[in-house]
């Protein structure tokens, strides 16, 4: 089974209109609403493929107990709510259909007490029982739980799941202090970690081979069209996607994130779970809502994979 966890959820509420007038009243003919968060992007992922998977949330007030009802009653999964007393955040996103062009607001994320961030342990340590890849996702919502991924990866490994980190800032160094199995940065989110620019393909082999060096075995640097590379034990190769009509890209690292965990699940080797991780990021690009793509047309990309 699949677990993935999201410290800082939240309604991802998108507007569809023809044009932002700035100043004026707009009238939206369409909307949608989805819970949003990296990791729980990650497990619609996974179910689309039809695997199960477990979403662990971090949620507050009305809106985490809106984000719990989504997760279990739109997505129809499994769903580990930490309550906590402050509330969800919305991410508004407002899309103007004609020129597809967005403009987002993010409210901040819930604060967490002392005590709710052991809370966040104990949930988690009852969670992962029997649980064989975890995906941490995101940043977190309180600088106060920095050190969550560094706390919750080794109750993971010792509870014999393969641990996936996709995060960056403060809780994404920290969280490489306790070497999950896998990370995945883009460009920016490595560079920002190693502090130096990936403009050549040795700047981008000596950051990879710096993760190894703390002890990462599997280092997959996602690449936006460009597709990623995929780094393990003497095995590097760079995974290209086909040309695909792309609408939005945002989720795609999620997406390619979840392919890996099936992959990890499934015990694939490392070519075709690259293959089919990059071929869910880009099915994922192909529509605006993040993470409503089908098996076919994942099927349908990663055949056309060089
Ligand atoms: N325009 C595109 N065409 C084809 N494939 C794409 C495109 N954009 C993304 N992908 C696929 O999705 C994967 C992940 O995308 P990307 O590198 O943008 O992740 P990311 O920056 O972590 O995104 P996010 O955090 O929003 O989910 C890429 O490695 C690639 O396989
Ligand atoms: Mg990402």
């Amino acid at each position: 089974m699949i677990l993935t966890v999201t410290p800082n959820p939240c309604i991802d509420k998108t507007v569809f209109i023809d044009d932002l007038r700035v100043g004026t009243f707009i009238r939206a003919p369409r909307y949608t609403v989805i819970p949003g968060g990296k990791g729980t992007n990650v497990a619609r992922a996974v179910r689309l493929m039809g695997r199960p998977a477990t979403a662990m949330v971090i949620v507050g007030g009305h809106t985490g107990a809106h984000v719990v009802d989504l997760i279990r009653n739109q997505d129809r999964m499994d769903c580990v709510p930490v309550e906590v007393a402050s509330p969800t955040r919305t991410i508004t996103t407002v899309l103007e259909e004609p020129i597809r062009r967005q403009t987002a607001f993010f409210e901040p994320g819930s604060q967490v007490t002392p005590e709710e961030y052991e809370r966040t342990v104990e949930t988690f340590r009852g969670a992962v029982t029997g649980m064989r890849v975890v995906a941490f996702s995101g940043t977190v919502s309180d600088p106060a739980i920095r050190t969550l991924y560094r706390d919750l990866i080794p109750i993971a490994k010792a509870a014999g799941a393969l641990t996936i980190l996709d995060s960056h800032g403060p809780e994404f160094r920290l969280g490489l202090d306790s070497v999950p199995h896998m990370v995945k940065p883009n460009q920016a989110e490595l560079e920002e970690l190693v502090e130096y620019k990936l403009d050549s393909d040795a700047a981008r082999a000596k950051a990879i081979d710096h993760l190894h060096g703390v002890g990462i075995e599997l280092v997959v640097l996602s690449l936006g069209k460009d597709g990623a590379l995929v780094s393990r034990a003497g095995e590097r190769f760079h995974v290209k996607p086909p040309a695909i009509q792309e609408v939005n890209p945002v989720g795609s690292g999620d997406a390619l994130v979840a392919g890996f965990a099936i992959g990890l699940l499934e015990g694939m080797p490392l070519d075709p779970m690259a293959r089919l991780g990059v071929a869910m990021g880009a099915a994922n690009a192909m529509s605006w809502e993040i993470g409503h793509f089908t098996n076919a047309e994942v099927e349908d990309i990663r055949v056309r994979i060089v």
